[in-house]
């Protein structure tokens, strides 16, 4: 079976609709075709500050959440990138193999230092495309489950690939970027122009998977639209109410232009008061569940561990491939 592979930052309580939307759904989805290995990226975490105490707590939320939503941790190994040194290993070795200029052009570095200028950016921030890299290169995954943000790092990860193929020996499988176009990239509810980001929207703005599921409601009731009033798809015109039709959408399977022709007519406070019911719906299990599973940390351990081991197993073969092929001494 061909592996799929991917990663989230736990930078946050909760995960949120982008996320969920854009990338971890996918992950349920593939999980019954494929290998899976599903990891939670606090190395990358670490590129900006973090408290010690609430990166590990956020680590565990993390696998509560990936599991109460469905990533079944028989199937897939889920791990934390930490416990697997190789992902650290090779990433030294893909930096060597990096091009100054290349790292710079990445534009979420150049996103997230234009803040408080590129000095005051770690080098970490900056090297943190070629350890996603690394990370996806160690298992050789055939497909990477993300959102649209991620594609210029996916491209990067095939470029070093290729590049580490080329100079060395064939080693690396080149990855396909795995992005569903509907949910690529969901908005920030209160400015739809801007993806919703956990850095940088509004409290309003962006819906939190563990909230209070009638928080949720409220935020889509209250979400900006846009002038007029018929509820339809337009992303030039209507970003808001297109925003919100691609939420409904994926969260009921109900084709866009079916919900187009149900609210035909009804303007757009009935459409947000029926959505928002449909959150409720949709959050109240998943939030119900993951408060569950944090109440059993044994077992959260336990399949942490096991999903280290598992990922460990793979990505020490392919670690030892590659300092074999740049010429390294053997480890005695
Ligand atoms: P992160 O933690 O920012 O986000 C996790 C996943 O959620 C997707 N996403 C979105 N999708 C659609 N609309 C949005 N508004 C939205 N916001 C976030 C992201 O695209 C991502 O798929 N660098 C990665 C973590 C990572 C990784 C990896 C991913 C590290 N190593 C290896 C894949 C493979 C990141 O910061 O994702």
């Amino acid at each position: 079976r061909p592996r799929v592979l991917s990663g989230i930052q736990p930078t946050a309580d909760s995960f949120h609709f982008g996320n969920y939307l854009g990338a971890l759904r996918q992950w349920v989805a593939l999980q019954e075709e494929h290998e899976p290995f599903f990891f939670i990226a606090d190395m990358h975490a670490i590129t900006v500050e973090q408290d010690p105490r609430q990166l590990r707590e956020r680590c565990l939320r993390a696998a509560a959440q990936l599991i109460a939503m469905g990533v079944d941790p028989e199937r897939s190994a889920i791990f934390v990138q930490s416990q697997v040194p190789a992902h650290a290993q090779l990433a030294w070795v893909l930096q060597c193999l990096t091009g100054f200029g290349e790292a710079r052009r990445m534009t979420q570095f150049k996103d997230k230092s234009s803040k408080n200028g590129e000095g005051a950016a770690s080098v970490g921030l900056f090297t943190y495309p070629i350890l996603q890299a690394a990370d996806i290169l160690l298992y050789r995954p055939a497909f990477v489950p993300v959102g649209e943000d991620q594609r210029q790092h996916l491209e990067l990860t095939r470029d070093l690939a290729q590049r580490f193929n080329h100079r060395y020996k064939k080693t690396f499988r080149l990855p396909e970027p795995y992005i569903l176009k509907a949910t690529a990239k969901i908005l920030d509810l209160q400015d739809p122009h801007a993806k919703m980001s956990k850095s940088a929207s509004s409290p309003g703005g962006i819906i939190e998977m563990l909230d209070d599921p009638k928080l949720s409601a409220k935020k889509i009731r209250s979400a900006v639209t846009d002038s007029g009033s018929d509820v339809r798809f337009d992303e030039e015109e209507k970003p808001g109410i297109s925003n919100l039709l691609t939420i409904y959408s994926a969260l009921t399977d109900r084709p866009v232009s079916e919900l187009e022709e149900a609210y035909a007519g009804r303007g757009y406070g009935d459409f947000k008061k029926e959505l928002g019911e449909v959150v409720v719906e949709f959050v109240t299990p998943f939030r119900d569940r993951t408060l569950e599973l944090l109440e059993d940390r044994a077992t959260l351990d336990e399949v942490l561990r096991s999903g280290a081991k598992r990922a460990a197993e793979v990505a020490e073969r392919t670690l030892a491939d590659v300092y074999d092929r740049v010429g390294f001494v053997p480890a005695p």
